[in-house]
């Protein structure tokens, strides 16, 4: 590759969960250190990065296209831009992507980006750069600092999985799990709330595996943390994602009858109402052993709502199979879900497992279980109107005078009174749809 000038804008964009969108903001963070500004909207990027996820198919396919398109529109604006690919799909298939990909300057996986600014330098000089390592703890010390961001902010206190789920990528694009120390995750909170966070979603893989020494050495999980995030002056709510049923403990439970900042949510993925398919998968739960923590985190937090992930079409799975997959659905009534068709990942077990399902059965199951979580958010909405509740305001709405949020519930909002970006307004529900409710302001609460 020719040398090329140093890289004075940038773009990151950011595929998949949540992580991968705050590992894009930490990217930024690092670049902005370097003196490289955000490019102004409509602008071709000096450098892009593109934060890929590789947890369902055609991701790899996506990541070539959109480096095609960047050369591509590069050419039109009569420059070349710096590629970087970062993320999951950056882990499992680095080697792949520099092959096949002679535009491509930079290969950095979710676990090395702190070493960015370093490969960006050798980028510059000419000598394309990969980076796949896997020290997980030196990349957090590694980072600037947080910058403001939205009222609410995303804090990742656990990283990698364990678990194996046959169908799986994220063991290996993510490695094994580990904790951020507690005093670190502290400091992170009290910064992003010093820069106006309202409210904090403490993100892992599996969020609820988060365990540490706190400030008096003793041994915690994820609810110490909690409590201890619950003493912010000026942090509002606390939120954590995505847990793991076989990670649960009493003490997080307990959390949601003590802690009046963490939000009455729960994101549980159960993935199928079916214990042959559960067991298949790896899950280390049964659809009982499921629903028995959902009961107890009901009877701890009775307004709690529940979420949960499902995959639909898991090798062999038969028709009465997924049929326990809907009863389980009617079981817990979902507020929220997230459904997909098994997608084969290369190198996970069920990949070469016998049965795999034809494309017309996952795309009918997909449909007939989407027509029931729907039913379910519905109604859980419905259920909603006449309570009082705050609604975090992050947007303005489609019409003047309209401000969207979020209630506690984690349900999209809106309303019409004065307010600004980051007010938590109490509001009464006044109606409800599928995917939003109104409100109605009584009164603006001090920010
Ligand atoms: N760690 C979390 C989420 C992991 S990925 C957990 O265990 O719950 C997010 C969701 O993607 C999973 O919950 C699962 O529903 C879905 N998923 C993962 N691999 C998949 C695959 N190969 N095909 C289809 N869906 C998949
Ligand atoms: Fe994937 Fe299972 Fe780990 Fe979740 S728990 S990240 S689904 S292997
Ligand atoms: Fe995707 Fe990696 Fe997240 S595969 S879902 S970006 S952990």
């Amino acid at each position: 590759m020719k040398p090329s000038a140093p890289p004075k804008t940038y773009r990151v964009k950011s595929f998949g969960c949540q992580m991968n969108v705050y590992d894009g903001e930490r990217m930024a963070e690092l670049l902005g250190t370097r003196g490289i500004a955000p490019a102004p909207e409509g602008e071709e990027a000096d450098l892009v990065i593109l934060n890929t996820c590789h947890i369902r198919e055609k991701a790899a396919e996506k990541v070539y296209s959109d480096i095609g398109r960047l050369v591509l529109a590069g050419k039109e604006a009569g420059k070349k831009p710096l590629i970087a690919v970062a993320g999951c799909v950056a882990q499992a298939e680095g080697e792949e992507i520099m092959a096949r990909a002679p535009a491509v300057s930079i290969v950095v996986g979710p676990q090395a980006y702190h070493r960015l600014p370093e490969m960006l330098d050798k980028a510059v000089s000419g000598k394309r750069a990969t980076d796949t390592d896997m020290p997980a703890i030196a990349k957090f010390d590694a980072l600037p600092a947080r910058r403001k961001r939205g009222p609410s902010a995303f804090l990742t206190v656990q990283e990698g999985c364990d678990k194996f789920c046959t169908y799986c990528v994220v063991p290996y694009t993510r490695g094994a799990e580990i904790s951020r120390p507690f005093s670190h995750l502290i400091a992170e909170a009290r910064k992003l709330v010093e820069d106006g966070a309202k409210e904090i979603m403490l993100l892992g893989q599996n969020v609820n595996a988060w365990a540490g020494e706190d400030d008096k050495g003793r041994r915690t999980g994820l609810a110490g943390l909690i409590h201890a995030l619950a003493k912010i002056d000026g942090l509002a709510r606390i939120r954590y994602t995505t847990s793991h049923p076989g990670d649960m403990d009493d003490a997080l439970i307990a959390a949601h009858g003590e802690v009046d900042k963490l939000m009455p949510y729960l994101h549980l993925p159960v993935q199928s109402g079916n214990d042959r398919v559960l067991k298949a998968m790896n899950r280390q739960h049964t659809a009982e052993s499921y629903l028995r923590i959902i009961e107890r985190f009901r009877a701890a937090r009775p307004d709690i709502a529940i979420a949960g992930d499902f995959i639909v079409g898991f090798p062999g799975e038969t028709e009465a199979e997924f049929a326990d997959t809907l009863s389980i659905v009617d079981e817990v009534r979902y507020a929220a879900c997230f459904s997909f068709k098994y997608s084969p990942r290369p190198g996970t077990p069920a990949a070469t497992m016998d049965g795999q399902i034809a494309p017309e059965v996952m795309i009918d199951r997909l449909q007939r279980l989407q027509d029931r979580l729907a039913a379910h958010q519905y109604a859980f909405n419905q259920a909603s109107i006449g309570k009082t509740c705050t609604v975090l305001v992050e947007r303005t709405g489609r019409d003047p005078g309209q401000w969207l949020g979020k209630s506690p519930w984690l349900q999209s909002v809106w309303f019409e009174a004065p307010a600004a970006i980051g007010d938590l307004v109490e509001v009464t529900l006044a109606a409800a749809g599928p995917n939003s409710l109104k409100g109605l302001v009584r009164e603006t609460l001090p920010a």
